[in-house]
Protein backbone atom coordinates (compact mmCIF):
# COMPACT_ATOMS: atom_id res chain seq x y z
CA UNK A 1 0.00 0.00 0.00
CA UNK A 2 1.19 3.46 -0.72
CA UNK A 3 2.93 5.77 1.94
CA UNK A 4 1.68 9.37 2.80
CA UNK A 5 3.00 12.61 4.48
CA UNK A 6 1.00 15.64 5.36
CA UNK A 7 2.17 18.39 6.67
CA UNK A 8 0.07 21.07 7.97
CA UNK A 9 0.42 24.89 8.41
CA UNK A 10 -1.80 26.84 10.43
CA UNK A 11 -4.36 26.29 13.27
CA UNK A 12 -5.38 23.90 15.33
CA UNK A 13 -8.55 23.51 13.03
CA UNK A 14 -6.37 22.41 10.28
CA UNK A 15 -4.06 19.84 12.49
CA UNK A 16 -7.75 18.18 13.09
CA UNK A 17 -8.09 18.33 9.59
CA UNK A 18 -5.06 16.58 8.76
CA UNK A 19 -5.60 13.94 11.64
CA UNK A 20 -8.51 13.31 10.14
CA UNK A 21 -7.39 12.78 6.49
CA UNK A 22 -4.38 10.61 7.80
CA UNK A 23 -6.44 7.98 9.91
CA UNK A 24 -9.11 8.03 6.69
CA UNK A 25 -5.73 6.90 4.90
CA UNK A 26 -4.56 4.31 7.70
CA UNK A 27 -8.04 3.07 7.66
CA UNK A 28 -7.27 1.92 3.99
CA UNK A 29 -4.13 0.40 4.35
CA UNK A 30 -2.16 3.53 3.54
CA UNK A 31 1.18 3.86 5.91
CA UNK A 32 2.50 6.90 7.50
CA UNK A 33 5.68 8.17 6.00
CA UNK A 34 8.48 9.90 7.94
CA UNK A 35 8.92 12.19 5.68
CA UNK A 36 7.92 13.79 2.08
CA UNK A 37 10.79 12.05 0.13
CA UNK A 38 9.60 8.97 1.29
CA UNK A 39 6.31 8.97 1.05
CA UNK A 40 4.36 8.22 -2.13
CA UNK A 41 1.67 10.48 -1.83
CA UNK A 42 2.54 14.59 -0.61
CA UNK A 43 -0.03 16.45 0.81
CA UNK A 44 0.06 20.04 2.10
CA UNK A 45 -2.59 21.42 4.36
CA UNK A 46 -2.57 24.90 4.10
CA UNK A 47 -3.84 28.00 5.74
CA UNK A 48 -5.08 31.63 3.57
CA UNK A 49 -5.33 33.87 6.75
CA UNK A 50 -2.35 35.83 5.99
CA UNK A 51 -0.40 35.73 2.80
CA UNK A 52 2.71 34.85 4.32
CA UNK A 53 1.55 31.18 5.25
CA UNK A 54 0.04 30.84 1.90
CA UNK A 55 3.54 31.53 -0.09
CA UNK A 56 4.98 29.31 2.43
CA UNK A 57 3.27 26.52 1.45
CA UNK A 58 3.80 27.51 -2.26
CA UNK A 59 7.41 27.54 -2.01
CA UNK A 60 7.45 24.35 -0.21
CA UNK A 61 5.31 22.65 -2.74
CA UNK A 62 7.83 24.18 -5.36
CA UNK A 63 10.59 22.55 -3.77
CA UNK A 64 8.71 19.15 -3.61
CA UNK A 65 7.96 19.04 -6.82
CA UNK A 66 11.39 20.65 -7.75
CA UNK A 67 13.26 17.80 -5.90
CA UNK A 68 11.58 14.02 -4.28
CA UNK A 69 9.11 14.18 -7.73
CA UNK A 70 11.90 14.95 -9.82
CA UNK A 71 13.30 11.82 -8.80
CA UNK A 72 9.91 10.03 -8.57
CA UNK A 73 7.73 11.03 -11.05
CA UNK A 74 5.28 8.56 -9.48
CA UNK A 75 5.01 10.60 -6.64
CA UNK A 76 1.31 12.48 -5.93
CA UNK A 77 1.30 15.60 -4.58
CA UNK A 78 -1.69 17.90 -3.56
CA UNK A 79 -2.66 20.93 -2.18
CA UNK A 80 -5.40 20.76 0.59
CA UNK A 81 -7.34 23.02 3.00
CA UNK A 82 -8.21 26.67 2.86
CA UNK A 83 -5.58 27.88 0.32
CA UNK A 84 -6.59 24.95 -1.82
CA UNK A 85 -10.34 26.29 -1.79
CA UNK A 86 -9.96 29.82 -2.71
CA UNK A 87 -7.75 29.46 -4.89
CA UNK A 88 -8.74 26.15 -6.91
CA UNK A 89 -7.54 24.98 -10.11
CA UNK A 90 -5.51 28.03 -9.90
CA UNK A 91 -2.78 26.29 -8.48
CA UNK A 92 -2.57 24.00 -10.66
CA UNK A 93 -1.92 26.63 -13.52
CA UNK A 94 0.36 27.79 -11.45
CA UNK A 95 2.01 24.48 -10.60
CA UNK A 96 1.13 22.14 -13.08
CA UNK A 97 2.99 19.14 -11.60
CA UNK A 98 0.28 19.23 -8.45
CA UNK A 99 -2.29 16.56 -9.09
CA UNK A 100 -5.05 17.51 -6.20
CA UNK A 101 -7.01 20.14 -5.06
CA UNK A 102 -8.80 19.44 -1.92
CA UNK A 103 -10.78 22.10 -0.96
CA UNK A 104 -12.38 22.05 2.92
CA UNK A 105 -15.96 20.24 2.17
CA UNK A 106 -14.03 17.26 0.75
CA UNK A 107 -11.61 16.06 3.38
CA UNK A 108 -13.38 12.84 3.78
CA UNK A 109 -13.41 12.31 0.01
CA UNK A 110 -9.02 11.85 0.24
CA UNK A 111 -9.07 8.52 -0.32
CA UNK A 112 -11.05 8.25 -3.36
CA UNK A 113 -9.40 10.83 -5.28
CA UNK A 114 -5.73 9.17 -4.08
CA UNK A 115 -7.25 6.18 -5.51
CA UNK A 116 -7.78 7.72 -8.71
CA UNK A 117 -4.47 9.33 -9.42
CA UNK A 118 -1.94 6.36 -8.34
CA UNK A 119 -4.01 4.42 -10.47
CA UNK A 120 -3.28 6.89 -13.14
CA UNK A 121 -7.13 6.81 -13.75
CA UNK A 122 -6.82 10.96 -14.05
CA UNK A 123 -4.07 13.50 -14.52
CA UNK A 124 -5.20 15.64 -11.84
CA UNK A 125 -8.62 16.70 -9.65
CA UNK A 126 -9.80 20.05 -8.35
CA UNK A 127 -12.46 19.98 -5.80
CA UNK A 128 -13.82 22.80 -3.80
CA UNK A 129 -17.54 22.29 -4.43
CA UNK A 130 -19.67 22.92 -1.04
CA UNK A 131 -21.27 19.57 0.06
CA UNK A 132 -24.44 19.63 2.46
CA UNK A 133 -23.37 17.95 5.69
CA UNK A 134 -19.85 18.09 5.19
CA UNK A 135 -19.10 19.14 8.81
CA UNK A 136 -20.39 16.20 10.20
CA UNK A 137 -17.18 14.22 8.22
CA UNK A 138 -14.32 15.72 10.25
CA UNK A 139 -15.17 12.57 12.93
CA UNK A 140 -11.89 9.87 12.45
CA UNK A 141 -8.81 9.95 14.64
CA UNK A 142 -5.03 8.64 14.64
CA UNK A 143 -5.27 8.07 18.39
CA UNK A 144 -1.38 6.63 18.57
CA UNK A 145 1.54 9.27 17.89
CA UNK A 146 4.88 7.97 18.05
CA UNK A 147 3.92 4.85 18.89
CA UNK A 148 2.35 5.79 22.45
CA UNK A 149 -1.73 6.22 22.86
CA UNK A 150 -3.22 9.76 22.43
CA UNK A 151 -3.88 11.49 25.78
CA UNK A 152 -6.20 14.72 24.10
CA UNK A 153 -7.74 15.24 21.36
CA UNK A 154 -9.23 17.96 19.44
CA UNK A 155 -13.10 17.51 18.36
CA UNK A 156 -14.65 19.56 15.44
CA UNK A 157 -17.69 20.78 16.26
CA UNK A 158 -18.80 22.83 13.58
CA UNK A 159 -17.32 24.20 10.65
CA UNK A 160 -17.41 27.83 9.07
CA UNK A 161 -17.85 31.20 10.07
CA UNK A 162 -20.72 34.21 9.19
CA UNK A 163 -18.91 36.93 10.96
CA UNK A 164 -17.11 38.25 8.61
CA UNK A 165 -14.58 40.54 10.23
CA UNK A 166 -13.67 43.05 8.10
CA UNK A 167 -9.71 41.52 7.54
CA UNK A 168 -10.69 37.84 7.28
CA UNK A 169 -10.84 35.53 4.88
CA UNK A 170 -11.79 32.34 6.58
CA UNK A 171 -15.61 32.79 5.90
CA UNK A 172 -14.39 32.38 2.18
CA UNK A 173 -12.59 29.55 2.86
CA UNK A 174 -14.19 27.46 5.17
CA UNK A 175 -17.99 28.56 4.27
CA UNK A 176 -20.93 29.45 6.20
CA UNK A 177 -21.37 28.12 10.07
CA UNK A 178 -22.66 24.73 10.08
CA UNK A 179 -23.43 22.48 13.34
CA UNK A 180 -23.10 18.95 14.04
CA UNK A 181 -25.73 17.32 16.21
CA UNK A 182 -24.75 17.15 20.01
CA UNK A 183 -25.50 13.21 19.90
CA UNK A 184 -22.87 13.20 17.03
CA UNK A 185 -20.58 14.85 18.90
CA UNK A 186 -20.81 13.24 22.08
CA UNK A 187 -20.53 9.51 20.33
CA UNK A 188 -17.10 10.60 18.77
CA UNK A 189 -15.92 12.29 22.07
CA UNK A 190 -17.35 8.68 23.87
CA UNK A 191 -14.91 6.42 21.47
CA UNK A 192 -11.96 8.73 22.29
CA UNK A 193 -12.32 8.51 25.72
CA UNK A 194 -12.89 4.51 25.34
CA UNK A 195 -9.38 4.33 23.53
CA UNK A 196 -7.76 6.24 26.63
CA UNK A 197 -7.99 10.24 25.72
CA UNK A 198 -8.42 12.08 29.04
CA UNK A 199 -8.94 15.66 27.45
CA UNK A 200 -10.98 17.09 24.46
CA UNK A 201 -11.07 20.70 23.25
CA UNK A 202 -13.81 21.47 21.37
CA UNK A 203 -12.99 23.61 18.07
CA UNK A 204 -15.06 25.98 16.09
CA UNK A 205 -14.13 29.45 14.28
CA UNK A 206 -16.89 30.84 16.59
CA UNK A 207 -17.61 28.15 18.91
CA UNK A 208 -20.38 30.17 21.01
CA UNK A 209 -22.41 30.44 18.45
CA UNK A 210 -22.57 26.71 17.96
CA UNK A 211 -25.84 25.48 17.28
CA UNK A 212 -27.46 28.78 17.44
CA UNK A 213 -30.19 27.83 14.66
CA UNK A 214 -30.77 24.80 15.71
CA UNK A 215 -30.65 23.96 19.38
CA UNK A 216 -33.18 26.13 21.09
CA UNK A 217 -32.08 27.60 24.73
CA UNK A 218 -33.22 25.53 27.59
CA UNK A 219 -33.23 26.67 31.06
CA UNK A 220 -31.87 29.68 29.63
CA UNK A 221 -28.57 27.88 28.45
CA UNK A 222 -27.36 28.12 24.84
CA UNK A 223 -26.39 25.47 22.81
CA UNK A 224 -22.86 25.35 22.89
CA UNK A 225 -23.26 25.39 27.20
CA UNK A 226 -25.86 22.49 26.34
CA UNK A 227 -23.13 20.33 24.53
CA UNK A 228 -19.99 20.99 27.41
CA UNK A 229 -22.74 19.39 29.70
CA UNK A 230 -23.56 16.73 27.41
CA UNK A 231 -19.64 15.97 26.78
CA UNK A 232 -19.11 16.64 30.30
CA UNK A 233 -21.23 13.64 31.37
CA UNK A 234 -18.85 11.37 29.69
CA UNK A 235 -17.13 8.93 32.65
CA UNK A 236 -13.29 8.58 32.19
CA UNK A 237 -12.64 12.31 30.82
CA UNK A 238 -10.98 14.52 32.74
CA UNK A 239 -10.64 17.92 31.46
CA UNK A 240 -12.55 19.61 28.32
CA UNK A 241 -11.44 22.71 26.26
CA UNK A 242 -12.35 24.65 23.59
CA UNK A 243 -11.36 27.24 21.33
CA UNK A 244 -12.37 29.86 19.89
CA UNK A 245 -15.01 31.79 21.53
CA UNK A 246 -15.82 35.70 20.13
CA UNK A 247 -16.54 38.02 22.72
CA UNK A 248 -20.18 38.67 21.04
CA UNK A 249 -22.69 36.90 22.57
CA UNK A 250 -20.42 35.50 25.20
CA UNK A 251 -23.03 34.99 27.74
CA UNK A 252 -23.56 34.29 31.11
CA UNK A 253 -24.78 30.88 30.95
CA UNK A 254 -20.41 29.99 29.34
CA UNK A 255 -18.95 31.77 32.16
CA UNK A 256 -21.31 30.36 35.11
CA UNK A 257 -20.18 26.93 33.45
CA UNK A 258 -16.41 27.21 34.50
CA UNK A 259 -17.83 27.55 37.93
CA UNK A 260 -20.80 24.80 37.74
CA UNK A 261 -18.73 21.98 35.99
CA UNK A 262 -15.68 20.37 37.02
CA UNK A 263 -14.05 19.03 33.94
CA UNK A 264 -14.26 22.29 32.07
CA UNK A 265 -10.58 23.64 32.60
CA UNK A 266 -10.33 27.25 33.70
CA UNK A 267 -8.73 28.66 30.50
CA UNK A 268 -9.80 30.76 27.51
CA UNK A 269 -8.80 32.00 24.33
CA UNK A 270 -10.31 34.88 23.26
CA UNK A 271 -9.30 36.91 20.20
CA UNK A 272 -9.44 40.51 20.94
CA UNK A 273 -7.90 41.78 17.82
CA UNK A 274 -7.74 45.70 19.02
CA UNK A 275 -8.09 47.33 22.20
CA UNK A 276 -9.30 50.43 19.83
CA UNK A 277 -13.14 51.18 19.81
CA UNK A 278 -12.15 52.43 16.38
CA UNK A 279 -10.67 49.96 15.25
CA UNK A 280 -12.86 47.22 16.71
CA UNK A 281 -15.65 48.91 14.20
CA UNK A 282 -13.84 49.34 11.34
CA UNK A 283 -12.37 45.19 11.67
CA UNK A 284 -16.65 44.66 12.62
CA UNK A 285 -15.87 42.66 15.47
CA UNK A 286 -19.17 43.87 17.27
CA UNK A 287 -17.98 44.97 20.69
CA UNK A 288 -16.28 47.01 22.58
CA UNK A 289 -12.95 47.56 24.43
CA UNK A 290 -14.92 47.85 27.51
CA UNK A 291 -17.26 45.22 26.69
CA UNK A 292 -14.41 42.88 26.46
CA UNK A 293 -12.97 43.72 29.78
CA UNK A 294 -15.94 43.09 31.18
CA UNK A 295 -16.34 39.62 30.26
CA UNK A 296 -12.62 39.44 31.39
CA UNK A 297 -13.98 40.68 34.66
CA UNK A 298 -16.37 37.87 34.95
CA UNK A 299 -14.76 35.01 34.37
CA UNK A 300 -11.66 35.84 36.89
CA UNK A 301 -15.29 36.79 39.56
CA UNK A 302 -16.23 32.86 38.51
CA UNK A 303 -12.50 31.67 38.31
CA UNK A 304 -10.06 33.26 39.28
CA UNK A 305 -7.53 30.98 38.17
CA UNK A 306 -8.36 31.29 34.68
CA UNK A 307 -5.53 31.28 32.29
CA UNK A 308 -6.76 34.03 29.39
CA UNK A 309 -5.04 33.94 25.99
CA UNK A 310 -5.61 36.14 22.73
CA UNK A 311 -4.76 37.21 19.35
CA UNK A 312 -4.10 40.75 18.08
CA UNK A 313 -3.40 42.45 14.92
CA UNK A 314 -1.01 45.03 14.49
CA UNK A 315 -1.06 47.29 11.17
CA UNK A 316 -4.76 47.41 10.36
CA UNK A 317 -5.24 49.85 8.03
CA UNK A 318 -5.89 53.38 9.53
CA UNK A 319 -4.64 52.05 12.94
CA UNK A 320 -2.74 55.23 14.59
CA UNK A 321 -0.38 55.72 17.29
CA UNK A 322 -3.62 56.38 19.55
CA UNK A 323 -4.93 53.30 18.66
CA UNK A 324 -1.93 51.00 19.02
CA UNK A 325 -1.84 52.98 22.38
CA UNK A 326 -5.06 51.35 23.55
CA UNK A 327 -4.04 47.81 22.54
CA UNK A 328 -1.00 48.59 24.58
CA UNK A 329 -2.76 49.44 27.27
CA UNK A 330 -5.24 46.83 27.34
CA UNK A 331 -2.87 44.09 27.68
CA UNK A 332 -1.48 45.47 30.42
CA UNK A 333 -4.88 46.05 32.02
CA UNK A 334 -6.16 42.81 30.87
CA UNK A 335 -2.73 40.66 31.81
CA UNK A 336 -2.98 37.95 29.61
CA UNK A 337 -1.30 34.98 29.73
CA UNK A 338 0.09 34.06 26.30
CA UNK A 339 -1.17 36.23 23.38
CA UNK A 340 -0.41 35.68 19.29
CA UNK A 341 0.14 38.89 17.32
CA UNK A 342 -0.25 38.93 13.24
CA UNK A 343 0.56 41.36 11.53
CA UNK A 344 -1.93 42.65 9.08
CA UNK A 345 -2.05 40.62 5.95
CA UNK A 346 -4.42 42.38 2.96
CA UNK A 347 -6.56 39.24 2.20
CA UNK A 348 -8.43 38.89 -1.12
CA UNK A 349 -12.07 40.12 -1.49
CA UNK A 350 -12.00 41.34 2.27
CA UNK A 351 -13.44 44.75 3.06
CA UNK A 352 -10.04 45.75 4.55
CA UNK A 353 -8.56 44.87 1.77
CA UNK A 354 -10.11 47.75 0.01
CA UNK A 355 -8.90 50.32 3.04
CA UNK A 356 -7.21 52.63 1.70
CA UNK A 357 -5.16 53.86 4.82
CA UNK A 358 -2.37 50.81 4.94
CA UNK A 359 0.25 50.98 7.74
CA UNK A 360 3.45 51.01 6.37
CA UNK A 361 5.76 47.69 6.72
CA UNK A 362 8.06 49.45 8.92
CA UNK A 363 5.42 50.51 10.99
CA UNK A 364 4.14 47.82 11.36
CA UNK A 365 7.08 45.91 12.84
CA UNK A 366 7.63 48.86 15.04
CA UNK A 367 4.15 48.11 16.83
CA UNK A 368 4.95 44.65 16.79
CA UNK A 369 7.98 44.89 18.73
CA UNK A 370 6.65 46.59 20.94
CA UNK A 371 3.98 44.73 21.36
CA UNK A 372 5.60 41.69 21.44
CA UNK A 373 7.95 43.20 24.39
CA UNK A 374 4.98 44.26 26.16
CA UNK A 375 2.75 40.59 26.19
CA UNK A 376 6.33 39.08 26.78
CA UNK A 377 6.61 41.52 30.59
CA UNK A 378 2.95 40.36 31.64
CA UNK A 379 3.37 37.18 30.66
CA UNK A 380 6.54 36.81 32.42
CA UNK A 381 4.68 38.38 35.56
CA UNK A 382 1.82 35.74 34.77
CA UNK A 383 4.59 32.53 34.73
CA UNK A 384 6.45 33.71 37.59
CA UNK A 385 3.39 34.02 40.09
CA UNK A 386 3.29 30.32 39.91
CA UNK A 387 7.06 29.68 41.33
CA UNK A 388 6.44 27.46 44.76
CA UNK A 389 2.92 26.62 44.10
CA UNK A 390 1.87 22.88 42.91
CA UNK A 391 -0.37 22.31 40.18
CA UNK A 392 -2.01 19.75 38.29
CA UNK A 393 -0.89 18.32 34.55
CA UNK A 394 -2.07 16.18 32.42
CA UNK A 395 1.24 14.73 31.34
CA UNK A 396 0.99 14.68 27.02
CA UNK A 397 4.39 12.74 26.67
CA UNK A 398 7.68 14.22 25.40
CA UNK A 399 8.85 17.63 25.46
CA UNK A 400 9.03 19.46 21.48
CA UNK A 401 12.17 20.82 22.46
CA UNK A 402 13.90 18.27 24.71
CA UNK A 403 12.45 14.43 24.20
CA UNK A 404 14.41 13.27 27.35
CA UNK A 405 12.10 15.38 29.44
CA UNK A 406 7.73 15.05 29.27
CA UNK A 407 5.84 17.56 29.56
CA UNK A 408 1.90 18.43 29.89
CA UNK A 409 -0.38 21.11 30.65
CA UNK A 410 -2.07 22.69 33.60
CA UNK A 411 -5.93 23.27 33.99
CA UNK A 412 -5.42 26.80 33.24
CA UNK A 413 -2.90 25.96 30.06
CA UNK A 414 0.25 26.52 31.68
CA UNK A 415 3.18 24.52 29.45
CA UNK A 416 5.20 22.68 32.64
CA UNK A 417 7.88 20.75 31.71
CA UNK A 418 9.92 18.49 34.18
CA UNK A 419 12.15 15.23 34.01
CA UNK A 420 9.76 12.63 33.85
CA UNK A 421 9.61 9.20 31.93
CA UNK A 422 7.12 7.96 29.40
CA UNK A 423 4.88 5.75 31.68
CA UNK A 424 4.03 9.20 33.08
CA UNK A 425 2.01 9.94 29.75
CA UNK A 426 -1.95 9.82 30.38
CA UNK A 427 -1.71 11.21 34.16
CA UNK A 428 -2.62 13.58 36.05
CA UNK A 429 0.16 14.63 38.40
CA UNK A 430 0.74 17.70 40.90
CA UNK A 431 4.16 19.22 40.39
CA UNK A 432 6.01 21.64 42.46
CA UNK A 433 6.86 24.50 40.16
CA UNK A 434 10.39 25.28 40.45
CA UNK A 435 11.53 28.02 37.75
CA UNK A 436 9.35 29.86 35.09
CA UNK A 437 10.36 31.19 31.97
CA UNK A 438 8.18 33.83 29.88
CA UNK A 439 5.47 31.00 28.54
CA UNK A 440 6.75 27.94 30.19
CA UNK A 441 7.12 26.79 33.90
CA UNK A 442 9.38 23.84 35.02
CA UNK A 443 8.19 21.65 37.47
CA UNK A 444 10.95 19.66 40.05
CA UNK A 445 11.04 15.72 39.49
CA UNK A 446 11.87 15.21 43.02
CA UNK A 447 8.57 16.53 44.31
CA UNK A 448 6.39 14.70 41.60
CA UNK A 449 3.18 13.07 43.55
CA UNK A 450 1.27 10.79 41.33
CA UNK A 451 -2.54 11.24 41.65
N1 LIG B 1 -12.39 32.53 14.67
C1 LIG B 1 -11.02 32.14 14.72
C2 LIG B 1 -10.13 33.11 14.02
C3 LIG B 1 -9.47 32.45 12.89
S1 LIG B 1 -8.22 33.36 12.20
C4 LIG B 1 -10.63 32.05 16.14
O1 LIG B 1 -11.14 32.84 16.90
O2 LIG B 1 -9.80 31.20 16.46
C5 LIG B 1 -7.03 33.34 13.54
C6 LIG B 1 -6.45 34.68 13.81
O3 LIG B 1 -5.76 35.12 12.66
C7 LIG B 1 -7.46 35.77 14.09
O4 LIG B 1 -7.89 35.79 15.41
C8 LIG B 1 -6.70 37.03 13.72
O5 LIG B 1 -6.00 37.55 14.83
C9 LIG B 1 -5.69 36.53 12.67
N2 LIG B 1 -6.02 37.02 11.35
C10 LIG B 1 -7.12 36.74 10.62
N3 LIG B 1 -7.07 37.40 9.44
C11 LIG B 1 -5.93 38.13 9.43
C12 LIG B 1 -5.32 39.03 8.49
N4 LIG B 1 -5.91 39.34 7.34
N5 LIG B 1 -4.13 39.57 8.80
C13 LIG B 1 -3.53 39.28 9.99
N6 LIG B 1 -4.07 38.46 10.90
C14 LIG B 1 -5.24 37.88 10.64
FE1 LIG C 1 -12.48 35.26 10.94
FE2 LIG C 1 -13.83 36.89 12.45
FE3 LIG C 1 -14.86 34.52 11.79
S1 LIG C 1 -11.68 36.42 12.65
S2 LIG C 1 -13.09 33.24 11.50
S3 LIG C 1 -14.46 36.22 10.42
S4 LIG C 1 -14.96 35.56 13.78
Amino acid sequence: MPSVFIKTYGCQMNERDSEAVAAQLVAKGYTLAASEQLADVVLLNTCSVRDNAEQTALNKMSDIIGQAKKQRPDQVVGFMGCMAQSRGKELIDRLPDVDLVLGTQKFHRAAEYLDELLAGRQKSIVDTEAEQGSEGTIREHLLTGKGAKATTAFVSIMQGCNQHCTFCIVPFTRGPERSRTIPDIVSECRTLVASGVREITLLGQIVNSYGKRDIPLRDGKSAFVQLIEAVHEIEGLDRIRFTSPHPKGYGDDLVEAYARLSKLCESAHLPVQSGSNRVLKLMHRVYTRERFLEIIDKLRSATPEIGISTDIIVGFPGETEEDFDQTLSLVSEVGFDQAYIFKYSPRKDTPAAAMPEKIRQEVIEERHARLFDRINEVGRARHSAFVGRTVQILVEGPSKKNDARMTGRTRCNKIVVFDGNARHRGQLMNLKIERASNFTLYGNPAIVNLD
